[in-house]
């Protein structure tokens, strides 16, 4: 492992104003995305849009640094013959990779996720470094009991989620590659913001502690968490500043100072809170990390809205828009005022 060379990946993909663009939606995921614009998912229709937004400019110079790619698209070309990781690594953003396989049942815990993916990885990085990849992601989904029901996370599952992202992590350092660890504790349910913080403490806690125990070096490795907010169904919504309050608060409580970087995930959260809470924790706090974003949803729902299987102009128009605000909120300069000047 050359930790100075994961410390450069890591620190260009927290680059001051920039952030992530989660590309990396399984085939099932984006034909659900896809269903809700009426267009079928078929390898070409993935490969155009994903090409559209790869195309973007200023927004992929500006403020992407770095793409999360499914193992189909990371294998594809753009219609003129160019590999999309070259399109990508032309802009200047790093393409990275997904390499877990998905949440499965987790044994003798009903209700509970374990991520899966180990076997075979090794060499599936070896492979995704040759072709061009330099970071991967692994997301292990925590989910919180409802009604009230605190047996769910159970230590078990937080247990062997934290144990596998710390493997995963080790992998990726020996193939050359950063890991993104994302401890996605999730938004649904009806949940309050206290035992989100709750959840959220304990899971980094225990992440970190596997990380350690693991010889994962954290200067070459990047946490992608959930923020710290209630339930969707939670009577009591919180405010944009008692997200970033306690959000930040939990961070600074768990995650030392040598990570490099903490892009967040969106999580369910619509456009304009993930780009507000993000905003708010830049602008009122100094923090030892960088925070920024690693969205999916929050980056790509207007865009594919635009595009609609064929208006390129107004696609690639809606994702300049969303990661210039992604990417002001990540210098703590976003304002409502520029959301609505378009
Ligand atoms: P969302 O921002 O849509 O939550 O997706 C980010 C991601 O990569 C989840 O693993």
């Amino acid at each position: 492992m050359n930790l100075e060379e994961l410390n450069d990946i890591a620190n260009r993909m927290v680059a001051h104003g920039q952030g992530i663009l989660a590309a990396d939606e399984s085939t099932g995921t984006i034909k659900k995305r896809f269903d809700s614009i009426k267009l079928e998912s078929t390898a070409d229709s993935r490969r155009d849009w994903r090409e559209m937004l790869f195309r973007t400019q200023p927004a992929m110079n500006e403020c992407i640094s770095g793409v999360i790619l499914y193992d189909e698209t990371i294998r594809q070309k753009a219609a003129d013959g160019t590999p999309l990781a070259e399109l990508i690594a032309a802009s200047g953003a790093v393409p990275g990779i997904k390499v877990d396989t998905g949440a499965k049942d987790l044994a003798g815990a009903p209700g509970e996720k374990i991520t899966e993916g180990l076997d075979g990885l090794r060499e599936r990085l070896n492979e995704y470094h040759s072709i061009g990849a330099r970071f991967a992601k692994w997301r292990a989904v925590i989910d919180i009991g409802r009604g009230g029901d605190d047996s769910i996370p159970s230590p078990y599952c937080i247990d062997v989620n934290m144990h596998a992202l710390a493997r995963y992590a080790a992998l990726c350092q020996e193939a050359g590659i950063v890991p993104i660890v994302e401890p996605e504790v999730l938004m649904d349910g009806d949940h309050s913001i206290e035992r989100c913080y709750e959840v959220t403490e304990y899971g980094l806690k225990a992440l970190y502690r596997e990380l350690y125990a693991q010889g994962v070096q954290l200067e070459g490795t990047i946490l992608k968490p959930n923020m710290v907010i209630p339930g969707k169904k939670c009577p009591e919504q919180a405010s944009v500043e008692e997200v970033a309050d306690m959000t930040v608060q939990c961070l600074a409580n768990c995650v030392p100072a040598a990570v490099p970087g903490i892009a967040f995930l969106s999580g369910g959260q619509s456009d304009l809170e993930a780009t507000a809470h993000l905003n708010a924790m830049n602008a009122a706090y100094d923090l030892p990390w960088p925070l920024t974003f690693s969205y999916g949803r929050a980056l790509q729902a207007a865009p594919l809205k635009a595009w609609g299987g064929k208006d390129v102009e107004a696609g690639q128009k809606a994702f300049n828009h969303r990661a210039r605000m992604n990417g002001l909120a990540a210098k703590g300069e976003w304002t409502e005022a520029l959301e609505n000047a378009g």
